[in-house]
């Protein structure tokens, strides 16, 4: 059997990692500045992440979520610990699109309204609802189109109100990227989402902030949505969350209850998936890797910014945007087959910095060294 060709793949096998460092099976060392798509949040093969994930695999693997899993708890209490949000709740599953379908059925079942709100440029997943939330038809399937996903532009307040105006009786919620990773790195502003904030509270909808790529403490504060200084009501977690191990979650705040059978998932919550997300919690904050996001994101913008021939760059902390005025993609193969150094791309002139969280000072300036270098051909 093959398997079924839908990624575009560089041909380089990676077998394995260290920190900020990947190798192939040649033996040629890669600095990822790309973090496995934002997954890598606390370095590859983190010794405590490592141990962890070990012991319990030798305790015990799996059992369902028809029993006592007490690392739940831990886990439950770890995140809201990090995330200053200690009264919020905690359901789990398995991947960024399961939580922000879980995300807008929740905000669906708690208003008793059928209709969500998400914004041009962004990516929510490729389940059914998350999909038709996200604003590209190319992926979109035939079964998952519905009328019940209205989409506003991003940062356009007079727009959202007026969606409000006319169907806030019909509006479950709003689900937004507090900075659009897939969408090319473009932040919505504190003040649009505080009025994402006023809109929900005046209308009674939900506001979901879908923190699957933006959060965990990637852009210096847990939650990007912190930086606006408002709580949203459901936050949708995944990539960074168990530095690799699959796992989704949504934090769900107080006045939103729980009934039996609501929401549900056998894989989610297992006891693999609890203890790596407990080790990358405990790492983050025994490291202080999101003021080091803070601090070495700041500096690599600060750099970037800096340098000639570059359009715009945009982001916060450790997830950035580099917007070229041409296609990026044969600068990111010289960067990769030349410098050994992985990025991400979003849309075709957009080239994205997504390393983990624990990313050095000598690591940004290896980066920047290279960046800099072949940028002088574009001259
Ligand atoms: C903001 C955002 N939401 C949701 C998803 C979907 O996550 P997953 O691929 O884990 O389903 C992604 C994936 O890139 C994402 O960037």
């Amino acid at each position: 059997m093959k398997m079924f060709d839908v990624y575009t793949v560089n041909d380089i096998t990676i077998t394995r990692g260290e920190g900020s460092w990947v190798w192939d099976k040649e033996g040629t060392r890669y600095l990822d500045m790309y973090g496995g798509h934002a997954v890598i949040s606390i370095g590859h093969t983190h010794p405590a992440y490592v141990d962890a994930v070990t012991e319990q695999l030798g305790e015990l693997g799996f059992y369902s979520n028809s029993v006592v899993i007490e690392r739940q708890d831990e886990l439950a209490d770890k995140i809201g610990r990090l995330s200053g949000k200690e009264n919020y709740q905690l359901f789990l599953c398995n991947s960024g699109a399961e939580a922000n379908e879980n995300a807008m059925k929740l905000a669906s079942f708690h208003t008793g309204r059928p209709k969500i709100v998400a914004f041009r440029g962004a990516f929510h997943g490729r389940t059914s609802l998350a999909v038709a939330a996200t604003d590209n038809p190319s992926i979109v399937a035939p079964v998952n189109e519905t009328d019940h996903i209205v989409f506003v532009p991003l940062n356009d307040a007079e727009a959202l109100e007026k969606v409000f105006a006319e169907q806030g009786d019909q509006i479950a919620g709003v689900i937004l990227e507090a900075i659009q990773g897939v969408g090319g790195i473009q932040v919505a502003t504190p003040e649009f989402i505080r009025t994402i904030r006023s809109l929900c509270d005046r209308y009674g909808a939900v506001y979901i902030a879908d923190e699957v790529q933006c959060g965990c403490g990637r852009t210096g504060k847990y939650y990007a949505t912190d930086w606006a200084g408002v709580n949203a009501d459901i936050y949708t977690m995944a990539k960074g969350l168990a530095n690799g191990f699959p796992i989704g979650a949504i934090a769900i705040a107080p006045h939103i209850a729980p009934k039996k059978g609501m929401l549900g998932t056998t894989f989610g919550g297992n006891h693999l998936a609890c203890v790596a997300a407990i080790a990358v919690a405990d790492v983050i904050r025994r490291e202080n890797l999101i003021g080091n996001a803070a601090e070495q994101g700041a500096y690599l913008i600060e750099e970037l910014q800096k340098m000639p021939v570059i359009s715009e760059v945009r982001g916060r902390g450790l997830m950035i945007g580099i917007e070229l005025p041409f296609e990026s993609a044969d600068l990111r193969r010289k960067l990769l087959y030349e410098e050994k150094i992985f990025v991400g791309s979003a849309g075709k002139t957009v080239v994205r910095l997504l390393p983990a969280l624990s990313l050095r000072r000598e690591h940004a300036d290896r980066f920047l060294e290279s960046f800099r270098k072949l940028l002088t051909a574009y001259c």
